[in-house]
């Protein structure tokens, strides 16, 4: 490890950051939908079955490399395989998370404009009608939507500057517990609603006849994203771990965070859309457009009600959205300290200068970039495209090819059994040994095949 190398505190800091690198928009924009529209009860099923048979195995894989060297992305596959072509791996995934921070920047940052709104006049004075149709016109305006991605990348950047233990770890310390108390308030309040009763059914009525090949592969490619595997952020903070620490019940209590909050959130938002007597949707077009107009329209009968609930909403997805982007953030940071030598500092604000302008021109491309296309998609498109349908897996992929076939198994087992300590983790070492080398290999390919037909 290197000398004087920051860590965190212990394993609740360490899965309170994980977890916080997780849970973020994926957790309520798509998984409530998906839930709803592929099974409802037999879709939470499968997805727990794809968490723990799968992701938990990728998980495992990014963190025991992260956490065996004590390094960043880079630094970890220099180490193990000192000038071998592995090294593009450590080199592609500082990229991808870069290019994933610099558009979630630009949606954290219309959330962060959202919060501005109902902290300041609330969706309740405004038009029911008119509500929906104003996201289209925020997001295509050039200067607002820029202020907001470059304040929300700033909050990142003093978080991150702090350092892990003074920054990461206090503002997860902090954050997470905020965030399951606000998302647990806007549950309850959700599910008090007249009508939330349809809300709920939406989610949990069982259809096993909707668990179809493409059910399947919608569960495992949703539990890839949302744990954010294969872009290095797994790996960099477990970099930050102690040395004694256990890392299968680490990756254990951050899966089980992940879950616990999509399906609060499930609870939080199905209800009150159906109460409402509007259409479920997923993707930004359900906080941005949906949710507005389910304020606006309860704040003819109780407008302070009406805002108080807007904002308790857009707190939550601010903080989500922060705490997943600084573990993104970090993973630049940590490259640029380790492998060439610069402050914190410094790193920090070269970070900012690449992920603004990647930035700038992605929340650009829903206005006067409109017509900037690359392949046919819109600048803000391609790099979604390029993350969630390519990198991500492909990262996850190789990160799986590495410590399960290149690895020596007995510096794995050691990391997994904390040398041969706890119990437990040596029973179940073939089994994740077994998944991790034969099961997950061709399951990130059928999900990456699944998003290239999608
Ligand atoms: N895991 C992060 C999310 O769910 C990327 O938004």
């Amino acid at each position: 490890m290197a000398v004087g190398r920051e860590h965190f505190g212990g394993r609740t800091a360490a899965i309170l950051a994980l977890a916080g690198s997780a849970i973020g928009l994926g957790n309520i924009w798509r998984f409530p939908y998906m839930v709803g529209q592929t099974g409802g009860a037999a879709f939470i099923i499968i997805y727990l079955a794809a968490c723990l048979f799968l992701s938990l195995p990728i998980f495992l894989a990014e963190a025991i490399i992260g956490h065996r060297t004590h390094s960043g992305t880079f630094g970890a596959m220099e180490q193990l395989a000192p000038g071998t072509k592995w090294k593009w791996l450590g080199l592609l995934t500082v990229v991808s998370p870069l290019i994933l921070l610099s558009y979630y920047s630009v949606v954290g940052g219309w959330s962060l404009g959202y919060l501005w709104q109902s902290v300041t006049s609330g969706f309740h004075a405004s038009e029911i009608g008119t509500v929906t149709s104003a996201y289209g016109t925020f997001i295509s305006e050039p200067w607002r939507p820029l202020l907001c991605h470059t304040l929300f990348l700033f909050g990142c950047a003093v978080i991150v500057s702090a350092g892990v233990k003074s920054g990461i770890e206090k503002f997860n310390k902090v954050t997470m517990p905020l965030l399951f108390v606000l998302i647990v308030l806007i549950m309850v309040y959700s599910l008090s609603l007249p009508g939330a009763s349809a809300g709920v059914d939406y989610l949990v009525r069982p259809d096993f006849s909707k668990i179809t090949p493409s059910g399947v592969a919608a569960a495992m490619g949703q539990s890839f994203f949302s744990l954010s595997l294969g872009v290095g952020t797994i790996l960099t903070y477990a970099s930050y771990i102690r040395k004694e620490e256990n890392i299968l019940a680490t990756g254990l209590g951050t899966i089980g965070f992940d879950l616990m909050f999509a399906l609060i959130a499930g609870f939080a938002i199905m209800p009150a859309v159906f109460a409402a007597g509007i259409e479920p949707g997923a993707g930004p077009g359900l906080i941005f457009e949906t949710l507005p107009f389910i304020f606006a329209k309860m704040g003819v009968g109780a407008p302070v009600l009406s805002a108080v609930v807007a904002v308790i909403f857009f707190v939550t997805i601010v903080f989500a959205a922060f705490t997943s982007a600084i573990s993104m953030y970090e993973v630049g940071v940590a490259y640029l300290v380790e492998q060439r030598g610069m402050s914190r500092h410094k790193a920090t604000v070269l970070i900012f200068v690449g992920t603004w302008t990647l930035g700038a021109l992605c929340s650009l491309s829903f206005g006067p970039l409109a017509e900037t296309k690359i392949f046919g998609l819109s600048i803000f498109s391609f790099c979604d495209m390029l993350i969630s349908n390519f990198l991500m897996t492909f990262g996850g992929l190789l990160f799986v090819l590495f410590v399960g076939w290149k690895m020596d198994k007995t510096a794995v087992r050691d990391e997994f059994t904390c040398g041969g300590t706890v119990r437990f983790n040596c029973i179940v070492f073939d089994a994740f040994w077994f998944l991790l080398r034969y099961i997950a290999p061709v399951a990130i390919v059928i999900i990456f095949f699944t998003n290239f037909f999608a």
